[in-house]
């Protein structure tokens, strides 16, 4: 099976978040499978993976339209395993500081960038001779493929036996722009209907996907329910998609159990396994607290966080009651994003330097430190598609402090019985139910026994892609199919 995995970000070319993980993750666990054959294509955005690659130009280039413009492509090309990794280029659009938007906001031409990204996919794949049976899309940067094969491509036979799967990532970013980015895309208005590419007067990314995809995946169960059944969490996309509930499927994320290893990792002080973990994660939370400046002492519970600054994660509902646990506790915050949060978490670190750290930053090796350091991990998040930070802190032994939402639920198990627990969990992220489970968490502590036989429940988790990833072929061949007929 061919399969053409078309993405906005893949680790470990450019990464803002988890999914570039799973985009990276899945490139290479499809291309070790039996008959697959995988090209994943990225943007080039300036500097990838860090210079750790160096692409290669892949043949000549093309010509793209937006609007009544015509834009050049250029590719480049890096072999990655078994995966050949194709990046279209226009430095116009890509070259640029941030991936999709700066400090004051998303780019302004976020249309422009993603219409000529998806259809430069379409002939890139063409210009290499890359007949896909499946087009993978993620997320609203890439939700325009599936419907351009649906109707610019529809009668280009090239495409004609060519299936999309599209993946929900995070739907509370749709892509929404106004009706005039239609014509920037290159539709006909004949499509701009509710039922097809219209959304509200304008043009809506994910929708477009959601309509027009073969078949529609998100990243955990309960989020496949939550987005149909709960406006809250649907973001006005509730009917589009119970329109779709038979061709809908809540697929659960793994990690890179490679990358996210405790007994390989580099980063940390001392590696170490389920049956060293108590050294092991004592070396670490020492070198962590001397790195950042905290008071070493062992009996202080370490609570981390790694994530990005922003409302989702419910770190503002964190921020109001970690003053109040500072006493017996130390906290350790790593996050990008929200100039509001990120200053109210610097004050905190400022009228408490021994008990709270804080780091504005997007940093590799301090977020494996902080996995391997920490005892806990909080992510009260409002809502949470899947979450990936939450299953990296179990295999590194550290406990998640969770709400029970999306793929937080579906991944830490709390039901007050240390033995069949692998974290702790609150309903909803609100203060009092935070502060109450924090309480119960320094209690709780002291009973090293019960405390360590969570512990390793959490480490003995199966985060693997295995099944997942099976999960996914298994509805590539559902798709394929239906295009053969
Ligand atoms: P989301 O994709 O919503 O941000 P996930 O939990 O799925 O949340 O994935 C987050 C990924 O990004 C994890 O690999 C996490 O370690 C990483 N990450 C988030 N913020 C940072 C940061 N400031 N520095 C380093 N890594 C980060
Ligand atoms: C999104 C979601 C997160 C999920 C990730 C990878 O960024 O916010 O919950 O784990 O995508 O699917």
């Amino acid at each position: 099976m061919k399969i053409l995995i078309a993405a906005s970000e893949a680790f470990p070319f450019c990464k803002t978040g988890g999914l570039a993980d799973v985009t990276g993750a899945l490139a290479q666990v499809f291309s070790r499978t039996d008959g697959a054959e995988v090209v994943l294509f990225l943007p080039r955005y300036r500097n990838v993976g860090g210079g750790a690659f160096s692409p290669k130009a892949a043949g000549g280039s093309f010509l793209i339209p937006v609007g009544n413009r015509m834009e050049t492509a250029t590719m480049s090309r890096v072999q990655w395993g078994k995966v050949a990794v194709y990046f279209i280029e226009n430095p116009k659009f890509f070259d640029r500081p941030g991936l999709y938007r700066t400090a004051q906001g998303d780019y302004e031409d976020n249309d422009e960038r993603f219409i000529f990204f998806s259809r430069a996919v379409l002939e890139g794949a063409k210009f290499i001779g890359f007949k896909p049976d499946v087009i993978h899309c993620h997320d609203w940067q890439t939700g325009l493929v599936p419907a351009y094969l649906r109707t610019l491509y529809r009668i280009d036979s090239f495409y004609a036996k060519t299936a999309s799967v599209f993946t929900i990532h995070n739907i509370a970013y749709q892509g929404m722009f106004p009706k005039e980015t239609l014509l920037k895309a290159g539709f006909s208005w004949l499509d701009f209907t509710p039922d097809k590419l219209e959304y509200y007067g304008g043009v809506n990314f994910m929708k477009s996907a959601l309509v027009f995809a073969d078949l529609v995946t998100t990243v955990s169960p309960t989020y496949a329910s939550e987005i149909q059944f709960r406006p809250e969490f649907g973001h006005g996309m509730e009917g589009v998609l119970r329109h779709r509930t038979a061709d809908l499927f809540g697929i659960l994320n793994g990690i890179d159990e490679e990358i996210w290893d405790p007994a390989t990792d580099t980063f940390l002080e001392r590696g170490y396994e389920l049956k060293s973990f108590q050294r092991g994660k004592a070396a670490c939370k020492k070198a962590l607290q001397k790195e950042l400046g905290l008071e070493e002492n062992k009996d202080l519970i370490l609570a981390g966080v790694v994530s990005r600054l922003d409302r989702q994660k419910g770190l503002d509902v964190l921020l109001r009651a970690a003053g109040d646990f500072t006493d017996k506790m130390q906290f350790v915050v790593l996050g990008a994003g929200d100039p509001g949060l990120s200053d109210a978490f610097g004050a905190l670190a400022a009228a408490h330097p021994k008990r709270v750290a804080f780091r504005a930053a997007f940093d590799e090796a301090l977020a494996h430190k902080i996995y391997g350091g920490s005892d806990i991990f909080v992510m009260p998040s409002r809502f949470e598609p899947c979450g990936l930070s939450q299953m990296i802190s179990m295999r590194y032994g550290s406990l998640p402090v969770v709400t029970r939402t999306g793929g937080l639920k579906d991944t830490v198990l709390y039901n007050g019985e240390p033995k069949d627990s692998n974290g702790f969990a609150i309903d909803y992220a609100d203060e009092g139910q935070l502060r109450s489970v924090l309480g119960h968490i320094v209690s709780l502590y002291g009973w090293r026994e019960n405390w360590n036989m969570m512990v390793r429940n959490a480490m003995k988790g199966d985060f693997a892609w295995g099944k997942s990833a099976e999960a996914y072929l298994k509805l590539f061949n559902i798709a394929a199919q239906r295009r053969q007929l």
